[in-house]
C-alpha cells in the first residue's frame, strides 16, 4: 500500500543524465502538492555529438563525469539554498543510456550518503509523466504522449507510480524518425527542428509517402518504413534542390502528423473504455518533438473533436531536464516511496511492468 501524500514542504535536489543532457535543479513541493521550481540548470553536449550526427555513449558519460559536480552547486546556489536544507536527492536510474545514469546516480547516492537523505531512483519517464503536476497543477488521471528522440509512447497516467502502456513504437523513436530524415537530407543536427523549418516551405502533397501503422487497432508506433520510403524518394529525386528537400520534409511531416493523431484518437478510445466515461478528458504531449507546432495544431484539432483538452508543458520542461525529476522525486517522497543506497542504475525500465513487450522497442518501450 502507497502512504498518502505527506502534507509538509518538501525540497528536492534533482540530477539527470540520461542521454546528452546534463542537468541539476531544485523543486519545492508544497503542502497542498503544488511544484515551484528554484533552479533549473541544463548543460546540452549537443555541440561534442554535433559532427557524429547522434549520441555517442561514451562521450556522453565523460561529459556527466565533466560537468555535473559543476551544475549541482550551481543549482543549490541559485536555488538560495544549502545542502542540509534539501529533504531529499532524487536521480535518474533509468532508462536511458547505462554510462550515464550510473554517473548520475553514483553523484546522487553520494550526497544522500554523506547527508543521510533520502534517495529517490527517479524513472526518466515518470519524470516526463508527472510534469504537466508541476507546470500546470495538473492531477492524473490523464492520457500522456511522450514523444522524443528516445521514446514514443501513449500512457494512461492513473497516478504517481501507476502508469499503464496504450502503445509503443516497435522501431524507431519519432524524434529519432525526424533526426534520420533531416541526415538522409543533409540537414544539420538535432534534425527535428530543422525538417520543421524546410517543411514550412515545401508541397507535402509532391511525394507520397506511406503511413504505417494508420487504420490498425491498439495505439502502437512504426516508423521505420516511413524513413525507409523517405530515402527512396530522395533517390529517385536527386540530385536533391532546395524545393526537393522543402518537399520532402513537408511530406514526412504531413505523414508523422497523420500517424500521431490517428494512433492518439485510438488512445483516446482505450483510455475512455478503461477509465470509463467520467474519466478527466485531459491529454497531455512531452518530450523534444512536443515543441514541433505542427504536431501541436494536429493534437489541438483531435481534442477538440474528441473533446479533450490539451496541455502541453513549456518546450525548456518538454525536453530533459533535471526539474522534472526533482518533482517526480519530492512526489514519491512526500508518498513514503523512496530508495536504499543499493539500487541500481538500469539501461531498460518500462513504466508499466504488466505491458507486454514489445519486438524491437528496446529501452524505447
Ligand atoms: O526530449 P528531447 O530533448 O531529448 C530526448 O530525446 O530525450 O528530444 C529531442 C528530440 C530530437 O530527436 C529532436 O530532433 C526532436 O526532439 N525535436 C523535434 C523538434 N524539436 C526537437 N522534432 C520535430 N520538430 C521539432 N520542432
Ligand atoms: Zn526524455
Amino acid at each position: 500500500m502507497m502512504d498518502q501524500p505527506s502534507g509538509k514542504s518538501l525540497t528536492v535536489l534533482g540530477i539527470e543524465t540520461s542521454c546528452d543532457e546534463t542537468a541539476a535543479a531544485v523543486v519545492v513541493r508544497g503542502p497542498d502538492g503544488h511544484g515551484e521550481i528554484l533552479s533549473n540548470l541544463v548543460h546540452s553536449q549537443l555541440e561534442a555529438h554535433a559532427v557524429y550526427g547522434g549520441v555517442v555513449p561514451e562521450i556522453a558519460a565523460r561529459a556527466h563525469v565533466d560537468v555535473l559536480d559543476r551544475l549541482v552547486v550551481g543549482a543549490l546556489e541559485q536555488a538560495g539554498i544549502g545542502i542540509d536544507e534539501l529533504d531529499g536527492i532524487a536521480a535518474t536510474a533509468g532508462p536511458g543510456l547505462i554510462g550515464g545514469l550510473m554517473v548520475g546516480l553514483t553523484t546522487g547516492k553520494a550526497i544522500a550518503a554523506a547527508r543521510s537523505l533520502p534517495l529517490i531512483a527517479v524513472n526518466h519517464l515518470e519524470g516526463h509523466a508527472l510534469t504537466p503536476g508541476l507546470t500546470d497543477a495538473l492531477l492524473p488521471p490523464y492520457l500522456l504522449l511522450l514523444v522524443s528522440g528516445g521514446h514514443t509512447q501513449l500512457l494512461i497516467v492513473r497516478d504517481v507510480d501507476r502508469y499503464e502502456r496504450l502503445g509503443t513504437t516497435l522501431d524507431d523513436a519519432l524524434g529519432e524518425s525526424f533526426d534520420k530524415t533531416a541526415k538522409l537530407l543533409d540537414l544539420a543536427y538535432p534534425g527535428g527542428p530543422e525538417v520543421e523549418r524546410q517543411a514550412a516551405s515545401g508541397d507535402a502533397s509532391r511525394f507520397d509517402l506511406p503511413r504505417p501503422m494508420l487504420g490498425r487497432e491498439g495505439a502502437n508506433f512504426s516508423f521505420s518504413g516511413l524513413k525507409t520510403a523517405v530515402r527512396r524518394a530522395a533517390f529517385s529525386a536527386a540530385p536533391l534542390r532546395p524545393q526537393d528537400v522543402a518537399d520532402l520534409c513537408a511530406a514526412f511531416q504531413a505523414a508523422v502528423l497523420d500517424i500521431i493523431a490517428d494512433r492518439t484518437a485510438n488512445a483516446i478510445a482505450l483510455y475512455r473504455d478503461r477509465l470509463g466515461p467520467d474519466a478527466p478528458a485531459h491529454l497531455v504531449v512531452a518530450g523534444g518533438v512536443a515543441s514541433n507546432a505542427g504536431l501541436r495544431a494536429a493534437l489541438q484539432d483531435l481534442c477538440v473533436e474528441k473533446n479533450f483538452s490539451l496541455t502541453v508543458p513549456d518546450a525548456s520542461l518538454c525536453t530533459d531536464n533535471a526539474a522534472m525529476i526533482a518533482w517526480a522525486g519530492a512526489e514519491r517522497l512526500s508518498r513514503g516511496l523512496v530508495d536504499g543506497l543499493d539500487v541500481a542504475a538500469r539501461a531498460r525500465w518500462p513504466l508499466d511492468a504488466d505491458a507486454p513487450p514489445v519486438i524491437g522497442a528496446g529501452v524505447k518501450a
